[in-house]
């Protein structure tokens, strides 16, 4: 509470600072900077880029600090994994040990995506695994090139290939069969070529930022010119298309390449990313190791009692009926409000002995080898993959939200950072009709035991809300409350014309992000009203008319402050900057936020409110 209270008071200062002198932002039109605007420059020496970013840190700190404890006797086999799988994790690697675990990947004859993604990991040295996804290596790419934090020039090799030099490294190759040397070069001196003449275009400048710098432990060929952040992903899109067979042997003749200095200098990864790696590999043994000691749900009473409210708040918009649906459609969403709320991805509401057995039922066929990293990686990734072809154990991505493809209250479910950004992300199931919010999301400086209510509903309340929205957006509508498809619903919401109406006006607006904006707005609204409708009713709260205001500046505040970043600053991608436009978007049309700042009415549009 007391971090997040200063930062609060600080903001705030800071915002009375500004307006008293030179406003340097104005909060009607970018609120984000009147909230986040300082949030860089406070945390320039931190390991965490965002607010959410700093949950994980925290978590991934906790961890490793419990790993690098001395083991207890009779801990469960996963637990043993996990700390097999961590301690090799922090062992120093060496150039060599990566192009071992290459030739092994190159004699191979069907590496798969996972596979693919440990050399990735080794000869670029990845800070974070990139999550599974069969067909895409756009985004460990894009990711790759982007990074360019510890830049040395002496490991990095800018020059292409010449063909003395390819066959020189094609002598030196494993020796597999069904690789054509010709092919190789002709494919590999295409790229390359491809790759230098990016840059020396002159109007390169005009079309967009500029990249500076070569990424960290880059080997690859690299323009001479100056290049732009849309080449850059041009470049990550050519790379993607080549098959992961290529790229193996592609990155093991580069990484021969790089100058003996790096030989002999062995590289570590800290131990916080080695904690993270260990999540994203053995999520459920990390996360019970973490929450078992100490347990921590004495905020489950306060969490449940906020998210009845806006349930709650919720039906009675659907009773209101805006769209004048059909008396069995309303029926069949009051009944979602039956939406249960889960603290911890660890299914709940059973003994610890039986969570332990499930937990090591899950993972019995894992053994980690404390002296070997790669391998450990391979066993995991390839164990993640097997994990789908048990339904009742594993989610499939859809859209924003999971469904699992069979209903089990208490399935294990893994903690992901893809499509979320953070392992704290709360995350709605469709088919289960259930909300989870991972524990590591309950932790200061987001949240704190015994904080403030206004702290808790304008951060928590919000998440609940968006969560619960997704409920009822027109996806998760024909869902019922058992999690089953109901078509007859499906074609009333079709035929809707107030419905599809609005639901237009968010494709205009957001195309692709419409379930988004639209579950954004909707919390936002959510959370306010249930905070402040008891407000004035609850004599602890009541306030007179500026200090309401300030109370509902604090509100705004907060809420946003949950999306603080200084990966602006990078402007590496289309899609970044969109914490910014997130904040934005959500109190642009909302009423209540434009009166605390006296913004004056909503300019030219309205909310497209779909209820
Ligand atoms: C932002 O915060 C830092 C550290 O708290 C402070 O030193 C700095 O002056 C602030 N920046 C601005 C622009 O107020
Ligand atoms: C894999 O990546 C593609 C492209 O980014 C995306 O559309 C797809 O949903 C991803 N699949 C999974 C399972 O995450
Ligand atoms: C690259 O850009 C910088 C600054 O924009 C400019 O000074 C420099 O001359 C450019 N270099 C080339 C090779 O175009
Ligand atoms: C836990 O189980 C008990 C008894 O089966 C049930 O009454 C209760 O609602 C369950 N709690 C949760 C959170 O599922
Ligand atoms: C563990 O890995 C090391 C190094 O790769 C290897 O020498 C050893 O045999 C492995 N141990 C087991 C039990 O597989
Ligand atoms: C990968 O998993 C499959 C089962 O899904 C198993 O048969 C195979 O041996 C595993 N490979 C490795 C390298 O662990
Ligand atoms: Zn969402």
């Amino acid at each position: 509470m007391h971090l997040k209270l200063r930062l609060l008071e600080l903001i705030v200062g800071l915002l009375l600072v500004q307006v008293k002198s030179r406003p340097q932002a104005n909060p009607c039109q970018n609120f984000y900077k009147v909230a986040c605007g300082n949030w860089s420059s406070s945390h320039e020496t931190d390991s965490y880029q965002s607010f959410m970013d700093q949950l994980d840190y925290n978590y991934q700190e906790k961890l490793a600090d419990l790993l690098d404890n001395e083991r207890e006797d009779d801990e469960p086999h996963f637990v043993q994994q996990l700390r097999a799988f961590y301690t090799a994790c922090r062992k120093p690697l060496s150039q060599d040990q990566v192009l071992r675990i290459l030739e092994h990947l190159i004699a191979m004859d069907n590496i798969q995506t996972e596979q693919l993604t440990v050399g990735l990991t080794a000869a670029f040295r990845l800070k974070v695994l990139p999550d599974i996804n069969d067909s895409n290596t756009y985004d460990i790419w894009k990711q790759l090139l982007s990074n360019r934090e510890h830049w040395d020039t002496h490991t990095t090799n800018r020059e292409p290939l010449t063909r003395e030099i390819f066959d020189k490294l094609w002598a030196n190759m494993p020796k597999v069969p069904f690789l054509f040397k010709e092919y190789y070069w002709h494919e590999m001196s295409k790229l390359e070529d491809k790759i230098m003449s990016y840059g020396i275009k002159d109007d390169a400048s005009a079309r967009g930022d500029l990249v500076t710098g070569i990424p960290s432990f880059w080997m690859m060929p690299w323009p001479n010119g100056n290049i732009t952040y849309e080449n850059l992903f041009e470049i990550a899109h050519l790379l993607d298309l080549k098959t992961d067979e290529f790229i193996v042997v592609y990155i093991y003749m580069r990484l021969k390449l790089v100058p003996e200095g790096l030989s002999k200098e062995s590289w570590h990864i800290d131990r916080d990313q080695c904690a993270e790696q260990s999540t994203q590999i053995l999520s459920h043994p990390a996360v019970w190791l973490v929450e078992t000691t100490p347990p921590r749900l004495k905020e489950e009473p306060v969490l449940q009692d906020i998210f009845e409210e806006l349930k709650h708040r919720f039906g009675q918009k659907l009773l209101a009926n805006r769209n004048n649906f059909t008396p069995h459609s309303t029926s069949f969403w009051s009944k979602k409000k039956r939406m249960r709320l889960r603290l911890s991805i660890l299914p709940r509401n059973c003994s610890a002995q039986s969570m332990v057995r499930r937990i090591e039922r899950h993972y019995r066929d894992v053994h980690m080898n404390a002296s070997d990293y790669f391998g450990n990686l391979n066993i995991g990734l390839n164990h993640s993959r097997s994990q789908r072809d048990y339904p009742e154990l594993w989610a499939i991505v859809f859209g924003h939200e999971w469904i699992p493809s069979r209903t089990s209250k208490s399935a294990l479910y893994r903690t992901q950072v893809h499509g979320y950004g953070t392992f704290a992300s709360a995350f709605y199931i469709v088919k289960q009709n259930m909300l989870i919010v991972p524990l590591s999301l309950l932790e200061p400086p987001f949240y704190t035991h015994g904080q403030p209510a206004i702290l808790t509903y304008s951060s928590l309340g919000f998440i609940l809300g968006h969560e619960l929205s997704h409920g009822f957006d027109s996806e998760g509508m024909t869902f019922s409350s058992n999690g089953v498809d109901n078509s007859a619903v499906d074609t009333e919401l079709e035929w809707n014309p107030r419905f599809q109406q609005k639901l237009d006006c968010l494709d205009r607006r957001f195309s692709n992000r419409r379930y988004e904006k639209f579950a954004d707005a909707s919390g936002l609204e959510l959370a306010y009203s249930a905070y402040f409708d008891t407000a004035q009713t609850d004599h602890k709260r009541k306030r007179s008319a500026e200090e309401l205001v300030a109370q509902k500046q604090q509100f705004f505040l907060n809420f946003a402050q949950f999306f603080c970043s200084n990966k602006e600053l990078d402007k590496e991608a289309p899609d970044h900057g969109s914490d910014r436009k997130r904040v934005n978007d959500a109190v642009a049309h909302f009423e209540p936020f434009r009166e605390a700042f006296s913004c004056g009415p909503s300019p030219r549009r309205r909310q497209c409110r779909l209820y």
